[in-house]
Formats: C-alpha cells, sequence, structure tokens
C-alpha cells in the first residue's frame, strides 16, 4: 500500500491509536456534520464503506445495512468487536468480482482512502464503486487536501499524512470525472486543529 508507516506513523496501524488520533485532530465533529448534511441517511439505508478502517463512522448512522472492506486485519477485527452485528466487515481488498455476492448500494464510502492510492487504483476503486450502486446512488469520499489558501498548520498536517497520493483539488476532480459525470467537489477548511479536506460526491 502506498502509505508511510515508519517512525511514529507506524503506531497508526493500531487501531485504539488511530481512532484516538482522529478525534483529537477533530474527526467527531467532522463525521458527525458529513452524516448529517451529505450522507442523510435513512433506515434500511444500504452502505457499503471502502477501506473503512475500524468503521467508526458507523456509529454516527442511525439503524442502516452497513458492508465494511479493509485490508487491515487489526482494523476490521476492531470494528467487529466493536460494532458485532451491526455491520458485515470483511479483511480484503473489494473486487469487480466481489460484488454478484453484494446487494445494490444507496451510498459508496471512501474516507481517507484516495490518499493512498495511486491514481491507477484510486480509479478502479471508483469504478467498482459506481458498478456498487443504485441508480441513484451516490459515491462519498473525504480526504486530506493541498490548497494555496490554506493555514501554514493545515499544510504541515496535510503533509505529514501517512497517504503518498494527497492531491489538490484540481487532482481529486480529474480522478472523479474519471468514472462519473458531474462529480461535485467541495474544499473545506477546518479552523480547529487546522487541516484541509476535500469532499467528493458523485451520483450514478
Ligand atoms: C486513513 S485510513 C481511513 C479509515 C476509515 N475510513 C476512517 O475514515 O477512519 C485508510 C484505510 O484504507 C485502508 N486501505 C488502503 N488501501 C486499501 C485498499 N486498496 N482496499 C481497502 N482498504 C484499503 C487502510 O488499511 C486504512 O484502514
Amino acid at each position: 500500500m502506498p502509505q508511510t508507516s515508519q517512525g511514529v506513523r507506524g503506531i497508526l496501524s493500531n487501531p485504539f491509536i488511530y481512532s484516538f488520533f482522529q478525534l483529537l485532530m477533530g474527526a467527531h465533529k467532522l463525521r458527525q456534520n458529513f452524516v448529517e448534511t451529505l450522507v442523510k441517511p435513512f433506515e434500511g439505508m444500504k452502505v457499503l464503506d471502502v477501506g473503512c478502517g475500524p468503521a467508526d463512522i458507523l456509529a454516527y448512522f442511525p439503524t442502516v445495512e452497513y458492508w465494511g472492506f479493509d485490508i487491515s486485519k487489526a482494523y476490521i477485527n476492531q470494528a467487529q468487536s466493536r460494532f458485532c452485528n451491526r455491520g458485515r466487515f470483511q479483511c480484503k481488498q473489494l473486487q469487480h468480482t466481489d460484488l454478484p455476492k453484494l446487494p445494490a448500494y444507496d451510498v459508496v464510502l471512501a474516507l481517507g482512502l484516495l490518499h493512498h492510492l495511486d491514481d491507477s487504483v484510486a480509479i478502479e476503486i471508483m469504478q467498482i464503486a459506481s458498478n456498487a450502486l443504485k441508480e441513484g446512488g451516490r459515491l462519498l469520499t473525504i480526504d486530506p487536501c493541498l490548497d494555496p489558501s490554506q493555514n501554514r498548520i493545515a499544510r504541515f498536517l496535510v503533509c505529514k499524512d501517512r497517504g503518498r497520493n494527497v492531491r489538490d483539488k484540481d487532482g481529486y476532480e480529474s480522478l472523479a470525472k474519471t468514472v462519473f459525470e458531474s462529480p461535485r467537489i467541495e474544499v473545506r477548511q477546518q479552523k480547529w486543529i487546522p487541516y484541509t479536506h476535500c469532499f467528493i460526491e458523485c451520483r450514478k
């Protein structure tokens, strides 16, 4: 996986430390706002989460049907023990060949995933997401973003990310446009702790 796991960043592969670090970085408010304003969940919504990690986002949902895929066994084990039968978790890289065994989804999430992937793998994941969606369903992504107007602390933190493929708005947009017709891209500056995120919403 194209990510740095040396030094301090290596300890983030521990799911407890990863989740705690995310909270320190302001993830609680970010997730709450994301679910309320962008996901807009409803009971029974079918959600596929690619690169789900420990599936912390699931705590922000009402009763939905949730499938989480991740390549980290430690993260998937943590998701499984925390959420039990609230979700179905699989430790594997989602492939096109998995889709016939899965339902059609209202929403596919890829949160903090694209910046770990080079362009060809990121486009492949977006194609799988598109095929997994119902007609009218949406792919939603969030990633750290480089931006000329960002605060210096935000730029420093974004540059220190484990992912080796952090992009600017145009970079994320051109990925999404390879697969989806009219992706909606938004860059948001978080005030505290200073950070910059790129949100993408693509409708099938
Ligand atoms: C920054 S973490 C984000 C985790 C979670 N989505 C969140 O928001 O907290 C990125 C995750 O992507 C996973 N990952 C990286 N490449 C992947 C791939 N090709 N397929 C599935 N998961 C992948 C990593 O194991 C890691 O859990």
